[in-house]
């Protein structure tokens, strides 16, 4: 409206040199014939585009949406941006607009290449074709807009090479061709526009090597080339750009030393050149860039020692090391970093301690050290650190006691120490994190009783992993109602007493992991009434009683891993259990089964705990994702029969009732179990003959019947043929292959059979590499860790290959336009974290296909 009334009134006031004009009548005739060409020409967007029989002939187009005229009624400007057009500009008649200076359609349906004869537009500055479908190579023609100043191609399907005529364009001050399919080279001639300001050809398939010329372009303060296949190392030349503000290269192949001229770079503010494959050390010279707000060179292969004087970069927000090699120590004068907010040195070689200096970078909110050599005691100037957030030191070797002064830390959300040898006990004073939500000591020397406070200290807790440690005493019983915990192992420790009561209050409990300990009294039934509860883990304990008395009718409705082994347990087995095990009933390996529980948003992280699990086999990762259901309640005291009702858990992978006292038959109703990979029975009192049914469970790999009171032949056929005679020793009744004896062989052949496993097959792994301990420790983990950003990233190492690839896609997907270079570039830095952290879950998703 409005702009229709300024050019109404243009018209008005200039009236005497326009009175016989009809020069926009091609134009407008142009328009029609394009709009007639739409598949939407009944977009009511562009109504006003109509045929000229009922309008003003003099002022058409130049009254039209979209279109802005001069004062001689010239069509100078279309701006048709976000207007839902949708075709392509093969009837766009470019001889009719020789004076257009503006063409703007960003952001429609435009699909089809640039037809050539857009070299009509002689006198363009500007143009944007941003956020269509055009496709098709960028024509050479291109570069004869020689008035062109903004150019913008991104967000579209444009392949092949950017012309070289494009060198042509020398008034370009604005060039974005990012998010398309680009491939080949820079072209050299990109060094003759001398005007350019801003460069974006991120998120391409660009190849070969940064060209030096782009060393002149002493105007230039974006350069934007990340995400693309660049290879060859970062000309030294670039170090003219003196008005450069960001260098933006990560994700590429680019290699060779990081050149000593980046420090004459001395507008810079943003550094990123992480994910390539520079090697050599981090050139002193760096520090001269006074104004650097984002260093970040993570996962290169940079080595040598963190240049101490790195100091001088007072501006300094985010300094990223992690996932290279770098030596030595942490610099003690990294400590005068007064704005340093997240500092990453994960996955390094280094050694020493860590200074104490630290504690006098005020403003850091995210420490990352972990997977490095490092050791001693952690400094209690710690404490200083009240905008400390996360902080992440596992897989270490820090020594010493825990610093107290942590409670000053108020703001802490992630406290990870595990693998180290850190000793003495919990500080007390731990109980005033009241942010803390995830609270991991696992794997370390810690003694004493657990603080009191640990079941209500913080309402936000989610993990609390104590595992692995020399704790004492009785659990805590002092759970909150309403309290967020999601994981609970304190496994591997000393504890006593029995499992609280309290622990009923975790509504939201996942993971529940008290094995190997020394805890006493009856099975916890109330637990069964916990709603998330899906692994529960109670091996190696002293637990005593029967499990067969619950009334629950929905006990434990998402269980799929339960570990009750080495226990003193009795009575008959819990036939409740068996009847109601709802997660256990999924009816076949479909999509839509608990097999993938990890699919739903709430356990997103489901695979990369198993990751944890395995710590880089990948055969074992691969194992361990189908290790959804599993049932140990060996080494026990149960008795009589195993009820019909086992069945029904028809997606039951690993079933162990070994080592008890179980009498009776084999259920025929085995059978039922579908997906069952392992079966061991072995040690009880059972009797009778092995079902021929059985011979259709096709996972079946491991079977142990061994040391019972079976008899008759074993049944031939299916996956019998590949078990060996440890399945079966022990039972003087069975002949039929693998035994010797053959039936219908009266003599009994008792040549005893040495316990040998010989069964080289994947699936016997296992038994032999991990246990039930791991795959729930891996639980506990990654039920939470959807909200630990950066958490799991530095945790894993992860193929490089599905990474790029992985996050090429996510890039692409979560595009945001963000003003200010300064925003934007921290937010993307930022990003790129928590995109590391998703990724995971997508690397392991991709592997379990
Ligand atoms: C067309 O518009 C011009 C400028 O507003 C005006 O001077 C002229 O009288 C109009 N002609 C007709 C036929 O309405
Ligand atoms: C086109 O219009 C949009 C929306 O009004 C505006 O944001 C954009 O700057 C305009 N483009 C030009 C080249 O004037
Ligand atoms: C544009 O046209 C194509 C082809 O008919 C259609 O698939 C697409 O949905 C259309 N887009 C809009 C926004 O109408
Ligand atoms: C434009 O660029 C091409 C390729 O670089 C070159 O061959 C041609 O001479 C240039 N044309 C003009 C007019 O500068
Ligand atoms: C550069 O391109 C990427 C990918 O399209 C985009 O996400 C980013 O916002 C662009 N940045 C600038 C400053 O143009
Ligand atoms: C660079 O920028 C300055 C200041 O904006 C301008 O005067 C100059 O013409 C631009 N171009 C070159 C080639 O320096
Ligand atoms: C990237 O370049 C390397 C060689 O430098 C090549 O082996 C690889 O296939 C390229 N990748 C893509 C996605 O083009
Ligand atoms: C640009 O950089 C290169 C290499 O650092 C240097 O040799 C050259 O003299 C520089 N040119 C200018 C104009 O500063
Ligand atoms: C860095 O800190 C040390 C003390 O830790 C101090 O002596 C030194 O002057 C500081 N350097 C700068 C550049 O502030
Ligand atoms: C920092 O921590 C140390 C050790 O806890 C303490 O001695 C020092 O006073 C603290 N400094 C400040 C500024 O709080
Ligand atoms: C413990 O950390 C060391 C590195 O310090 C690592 O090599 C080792 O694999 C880790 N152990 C476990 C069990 O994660
Ligand atoms: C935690 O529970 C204990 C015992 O019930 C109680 O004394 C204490 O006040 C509680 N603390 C908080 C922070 O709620």
């Amino acid at each position: 409206m409005g702009l229709l009334f300024v050019l109404l009134t243009i018209s008005i006031f200039s009236s005497p040199s326009v009175t016989t004009s009809s020069s926009s009548k091609p134009e407008a005739e142009a328009l029609l014939k394009w709009k007639t060409s739409f598949i939407n020409q009944n977009n009511p967007l562009i109504s006003s585009w109509s045929s000229l029989i009922h309008q003003n002939t003099t002022t058409a187009p130049c009254t039209w949406y979209g279109v802005r005229c001069d004062d001689g009624l010239n069509v100078k400007q279309l701006n048709l941006s976000s207007s839902r057009l949708n075709g392509t500009l093969n009837y766009f008649m470019f001889s009719s607009f020789t004076s257009l200076t503006h063409l703007d359609l960003k952001t429609n349906d435009i699909s089809g290449g640039i037809p050539p004869e857009i070299t009509y537009l002689s006198k363009l500055l500007f143009l944007d074709l941003s956020g269509n479908h055009f496709s098709g190579t960028i024509p050479p023609e291109i570069g004869l807009l020689t008035s062109l100043e903004t150019l913008r191609l991104n967000q579209n399907q444009f392949s092949g090479s950017i012309p070289a005529s494009l060198g042509n364009l020398t008034k370009l001050v604005y060039l974005r061709a990012d998010d398309n399919k680009l491939s080949g080279y820079i072209p050299q001639e990109m060094g003759k526009l001398v005007n350019l300001v801003n460069v974006n050809i991120s998120f391409n398939f660009q190849k070969g090597p940064i060209p030096a010329t782009l060393g002149t372009l002493t105007n230039l303060s974006t350069l934007y080339l990340y995400q693309n296949n660049l290879s060859g190392p970062i000309p030294p030349s670039l170090g003219n750009l003196t008005s450069l503000t960001i260098l933006s290269v990560y994700m590429n192949e680019l290699s060779g030393r990081i050149p000593d001229d980046l420090g004459k770079m001395k507008s810079l503010i943003v550094l990123m050149i992480g994910h390539n494959k520079f090697t050599g050390s981090i050139p002193a010279s760096l520090s001269n860039l006074a104004k650097l707000e984002i260093l970040d060179v993570h996962e290169n292969l940079l080595s040598g020692f963190i240049p101490p004087q790195l100091e001088k970069l007072d501006s300094l927000i985010e300094l990223s090391f992690s996932h290279n090699e770098f030596s030595g120590q942490i610099p003690a004068s990294l400590g005068n970093l007064s704005k340093l907010e997240q500092l990453y040195l994960n996955d390094n070689l280094l050694t020493g301690f860590i200074p104490e200096e630290l504690g006098n970078m005020n403003s850091l909110v995210e420490i990352y050290v972990v997977e490095n050599r490092l050791q001693g005691q952690i400094p209690y100037s710690i404490g200083n650190l009240t905008n400390l957030e996360i902080f992440v030191l596992h897989d270490n070797q820090f020594s010493g006691f825990f610093p107290e002064t942590i409670s000053h830390c108020e703001k802490l959300r992630y406290l990870t120490l595990s693998n180290n040898s850190v000793m003495g006990p919990v500080p007390q004073s731990v109980c005033n994190l009241k942010s803390l939500q995830i609270l991991d000591l696992g794997n370390n020397r810690f003694s004493g009783v657990l603080p009191q406070c640990l079941g209500n200290f913080s309402s936000n807790l989610q993990v609390l992993d104590l595992r692995l440690n020399g704790f004492r005493g009785n659990i805590p019983a002092t759970f909150d109602q309403n309290n967020d915990l999601r994981s609970l192992n304190l496994n591997s420790n000393r504890l006593q007493g029995s499992v609280p009561w309290d622990l009923i209050k975790c509504r939201k409990l996942e993971v529940l992991d008290l094995g190997n300990n020394m805890l006493t009294g009856t099975f916890p039934h109330w637990v069964d009434t916990l709603p998330e509860l899906q692994v529960l883990v109670l091996r190696g304990n002293k637990l005593k009683g029967t499990l067969d008395n619950s009334n629950n009718k929905t006990p434990f409705p998402k269980m799929r891993i339960l570990d009750l082994s080495s226990n003193e347990f009795s009575g008959n087995l819990p036939k409740n259990y068996f009847k109601n095990f709802k997660a256990m009933m999924g009816v076949n390996g479909d999509s839509s089964g608990p097999l993938y529980m990890g699919r739903n948003s709430s356990m997103s992280m489901y695979q990369d705990k198993l990751v944890l699990v395995v710590k880089g086999s990948r055969r074992e990762l691969e194992r361990i994702l189908v290790v959804y259901t599993t049932m140990d309640l060996s080494v026990n005291k149960f008795q009589g029969k195993i009820p019909d009702t086992i069945g029904r858990l028809s997606s039951l992978r690993f079933l162990n009732l070994s080592h008890n006292s179980l009498t009776g038959g084999i259920p025929i109703h085995l059978r039922d179990l579908r997906m069952l990979e392992s079966l061991d029975l072995s040690s009880n009192k059972m009797v009778g003959k092995i079902p021929l049914e059985l011979r259709t469970l096709t996972f079946l790999s491991v079977v142990n019947f061994s040391q019972n009171q079976f008899q008759g032949s074993i049944p031939e056929g299916g996956q019998f043929n590949t078990f060996g005679n440890n399945s079966y020793e022990g039972n003087m009744g069975l002949c039929g292959f693998p035994l010797t004896k053959s039936c219908g062989d009266d003599e009994v052949s008792s040549s005893p059979i040495p316990i040998e496993d010989d069964d080289d097959d994947d699936d016997s792994g296992f038994f032999n590499g991990f246990t039930w301990e791991a795959v729930a420790l891996g639980y506990g983990f990654g039920s939470v860790i959807g909200l630990g950003i950066g958490w799991l990233m530095f945790h894993y190492g992860r193929p490089r290959w599905v990474i790029m690839i992985v996050e090429r896609e996510r890039f692409r997907q979560e595009r945001k336009a963000i003003k200010t270079p300064q925003v934007e570039v921290s937010a993307t830095s930022r990003a790129f974290r928590r995109k590391k952290l998703s990724q995971v879950s997508d690397v392991n998703f991709t592997m379990s296909f």
